[in-house]
């Protein structure tokens, strides 16, 4: 069961200001290609990309590693890109930074596809041992271990559609 709220929709609003004022000046003009990795980007990247002022075209890939509360350890591409990277400044939209082991295997793919750049926005970063290399250029907040849903993040699929951010208790 839902345990508290940790991210309010009024704090994922102004947060999402911030960064899209970053991107905006960052980019100064440039198209961005913005993937979103799917599905539980797709709250995060639409809503930050209506803020931008930058010209953004849109694609996702899927990727499947979790099945329940933990991963797999195994990362299979289930859906890939439907437009050419090459020579594109791609901006990649990842919901949550857990192991990192999604964002390296995808990084590598696409570096082998020599897009003219490429940056990380991910709403939410775990802060573990495991995910310390992985730079993140635009990051929404930094969380504990906990495993959470809503704001496009799943149990199994379920509570994608919450508003907010809030840590589950499997014990309640
Ligand atoms: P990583 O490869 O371990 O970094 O895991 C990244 C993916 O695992 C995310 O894109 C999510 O789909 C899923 N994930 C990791 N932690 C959570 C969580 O707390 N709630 C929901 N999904 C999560």
């Amino acid at each position: 069961m839902i345990d508290h709220i940790l991210i309010s929709q009024e704090e994922i609003g102004k947060r999402l200001d911030e960064l899209a004022a970053l991107i905006d000046s960052a980019y100064d003009g440039k198209e961005i290609l913005a993937v979103g990795i799917l599905k539980g980007s797709v709250f995060f990247l639409t809503d930050l990309v209506k803020r931008l002022k930058t010209p953004v075209s849109l694609d996702f890939l899927q990727v499947r590693s979790y099945s329940g509360t933990s991963s797999t350890g195994n990362i299979q591409l289930i859906r890939d890109l439907s437009m050419d990277i090459e020579g594109r400044h791609v901006l990649l939209f990842e919901d949550v930074v857990d192991t990192g082991l999604t964002l390296r295997k995808i990084l590598e793919l696409f570096s082998s596809r020599h897009p003219a750049s490429i940056q990380i926005a991910a709403l939410l970063k775990k802060d573990i041992p495991d995910n310390r290399g992985i730079d993140i250029h635009y990051l929404g907040f930094t969380i504990g271990p906990e495993f959470v849903i809503g704001y496009g993040l799943d149990l199994d699929e379920k509570y994608r559609n919450l508003p907010y951010i809030a840590v589950w208790n499997p014990e309640k």
